[in-house]
C-alpha cells in the first residue's frame, strides 16, 4: 500500500483511508494508483465483504491534485481513468464516510459509492464549471440517477457548495451525524453488512447497478471526448493559475 492510502481490515470491512490531509486529500498520481490496486486487491480477496472509504483529518477529498496533471505526460492515460474504473466495477458494497470539503473527484467518487455518510461539517462542490473543466467518473449521469435531473443540472452549472442537510434531502446522503460520530456510526453500519456472505452482497450489488452500468461506461466516454476539448484550454489554464495564485478566476476576457 502507499503512505497516501492507508489500509485496514477490520473483520472483513476494509478501511481505506485517503491520507494527505495537509493538502486536504487532494489525489496526486501515486494515490490514484494505491487506489486502482486497493480496489482491485479487494475484489479479489475473500477476506473483504465490503469497502469503507474516508479521508484523513477534516476533510474527505479535495479531488484531484490540480497540480498534477503536468506530472502525466501528453498522450498518456492520466492515473485517474484506471482508478475511477476499479471504482465503478468494484463488486462489494461500497460505503463512505465524508466530512469537511468533498470537491471534484472527492464528491463524484460518493455517487459510485452504495451508502453515504456525512459529517455535520460536509461541504460538497463540483466545480467543473468554475475549472473550465466537464464532470468526471460518470457522474454527469450518476448525479442525476440519483437525485434527478434538475438538481443535477443546477449543482453542476452553479458549481455551488452543499452542506449536509442538503445533501441528506437530495439523497446525495444516507444520513448527517456529527463529526465526532462519523467514523464509528459508519464502520458499525459496514459491520452490519460485513456479517453477510460475501456472494450474497455480490449479487445485490450485481442487481442494484445492472441498469446503470452502461450509462456510466456512455458518460464516461462523453466526458473524456469533452475533457479533451478542455483540458489545457485558456479557461481551464486562467481557472488553475487562479487557484494557484489564490486568486479568485477571471474568465471575462476568454
Ligand atoms: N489540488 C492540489 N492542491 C490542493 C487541492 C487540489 N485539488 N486542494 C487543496 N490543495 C492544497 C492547497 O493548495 C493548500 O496547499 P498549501 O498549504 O501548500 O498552500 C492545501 O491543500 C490546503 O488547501 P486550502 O485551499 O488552503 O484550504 P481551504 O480550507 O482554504 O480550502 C478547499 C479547502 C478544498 C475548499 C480548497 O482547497 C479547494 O477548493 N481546492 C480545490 C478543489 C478542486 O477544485 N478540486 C477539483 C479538482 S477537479
Amino acid at each position: 500500500m502507499s503512505e497516501y492510502l492507508l489500509s485496514e481490515n477490520r473483520d472483513g470491512v476494509l478501511v481505506l483511508t485517503l491520507n494527505r490531509p495537509e493538502k486536504k486529500n487532494a489525489i496526486n498520481n501515486a494515490m490514484w494508483v494505491a487506489l486502482r490496486e486497493a480496489f482491485s486487491a479487494a475484489a479479489a480477496d475473500p477476506t473483504v465483504r465490503c469497502v469503507l472509504l474516508r479521508g484523513a483529518g477534516e476533510h474527505f477529498c479535495a479531488g484531484v491534485d490540480l497540480a498534477s496533471f503536468a506530472e502525466t505526460p501528453p498522450g498518456e492515460e492520466h492515473p485517474f481513468e484506471s482508478a475511477a474504473r476499479a471504482v465503478v466495477e468494484f463488486d462489494k458494497p461500497l460505503v463512505a464516510a465524508v466530512q469537511g470539503a468533498a470537491v471534484g473527484g472527492g464528491a463524484t467518487v460518493l455517487f459510485h459509492a452504495d451508502i453515504v455518510y456525512v459529517g455535520e461539517s460536509l461541504r460538497l462542490r463540483l466545480p467543473f464549471a468554475s475549472l473550465g473543466l466537464v464532470p468526471e467518473w460518470g457522474s454527469s449521469y450518476m448525479l442525476q440517477a440519483n437525485i434527478g435531473a434538475q438538481r443535477a443540472a443546477e449543482l453542476f452549472y452553479t458549481a455551488e457548495w452543499v452542506d449536509a442537510d442538503k445533501a441528506l434531502d437530495y439523497g446525495i446522503a444516507a444520513a448527517v451525524v456529527p463529526d465526532a460520530d462519523l467514523f464509528g456510526h459508519a464502520l458499525a453500519k459496514a459491520a452490519e453488512i460485513a456479517r453477510w456472505p460475501v456472494n450474497s452482497l455480490r449479487e445485490i450489488k450485481r442487481s442494484l447497478r445492472l441498469h446503470h452500468l452502461p450509462a456510466i461506461d456512455a458518460a464516461i466516454a462523453a466526458e473524456q471526448a469533452g475533457m479533451q476539448r478542455q483540458a489545457g484550454s485558456p479557461e481551464n489554464i486562467e481557472a488553475i493559475t487562479a487557484f494557484m495564485e489564490r486568486r479568485p478566476p477571471d474568465f471575462s476576457k476568454l
